[in-house]
């Protein structure tokens, strides 16, 4: 027996709960934009992916505001200067990054409040987030205005990576217990390290053969 309903039929709030309970984990972005005048501010979003190498392109889903302005300060920073950094969040990062959720009033800067330091863009205006063991600086390629609560689904090129040392060699291999990054888990504030993982190895038609047929020297009858 399985659960199921159509999504037309389900209220806006039991689409959110089904949904953010059951696609996990999420990557992380702590989005670093910057307005026309200058100042930077950071929000972390999992409405957020990698979504291809070539081009290097990376989502996120930005929610509008209830009430007040319409849309969040990072999707107004990317509308007016077109560019943004995806820092992602390392376990070190977590209690920094609840802090840049804290809707503060506009006249507290919430980097500074986070304690966090920045770091100039090398080919935007955007800030990177010093402390991030990945800093991805983007610019964005197209933003789309989905469904009636400004909701906004921006795709961005990442013109730009930054690595912490210590974490990728010469040949580019990644140590990603160095990196100790965490994704957003269940309900509102569970969240998951990289420490639990297993190894599945890809297989070739040849090896399933053989996996499903072992005494038949790779023939399937
Ligand atoms: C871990 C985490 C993930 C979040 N993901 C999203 C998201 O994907 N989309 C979104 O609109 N808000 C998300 N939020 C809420 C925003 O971070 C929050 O509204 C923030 O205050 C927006 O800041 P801004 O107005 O400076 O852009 C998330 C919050 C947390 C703690």
């Amino acid at each position: 027996m399985a659960m199921d309903w159509a999504a037309a039929d389900l209220a806006e709030r039991d689409l959110y709960k089904l949904l953010v309970n059951t696609v996990l984990p999420r990557p992380i972005a702590l989005v670093t934009t910057v307005n026309a005048e200058g100042r930077a501010n950071a929000a972390p979003f999992s409405f957020f992916n990698v979504f291809s190498h070539a081009p290097p392109l990376v989502v996120l889903g930005i929610e509008g505001r209830v009430g007040g302005a319409p849309l969040k300060d990072t999707m107004r920073n990317i509308r007016a200067t077109g560019c943004f950094v995806v820092n992602l969040v390392d376990r070190a990062l977590v209690e920094a990054m609840q802090v840049c959720t804290i809707d503060f009033p506009d006249d507290v800067d919430e980097i500074a409040a986070a304690g966090l330091a920045t770091a100039p863009g090398v080919s935007i205006a955007a800030p990177r987030l010093a402390a991030s063991p990945v800093q991805l600086e983007c610019r964005e390629t197209v933003s789309l205005s989905l469904g009636t609560r400004n909701r906004n689904l921006v795709v961005g090129e990442i013109v730009h990576i930054h690595i912490r040392d210590g974490i990728v060699d010469e040949r580019l291999h990644v140590d990603i217990d160095k990196l100790d990054l965490v994704g957003r888990l269940h309900g509102a504030d569970w969240y998951v390290t990289l420490r639990d993982r297993f190894h599945a190895p890809r297989l070739t038609f040849d090896g399933w053969r053989r996996q499903a047929q072992p005494d038949s020297e790779g023939e399937v009858s």
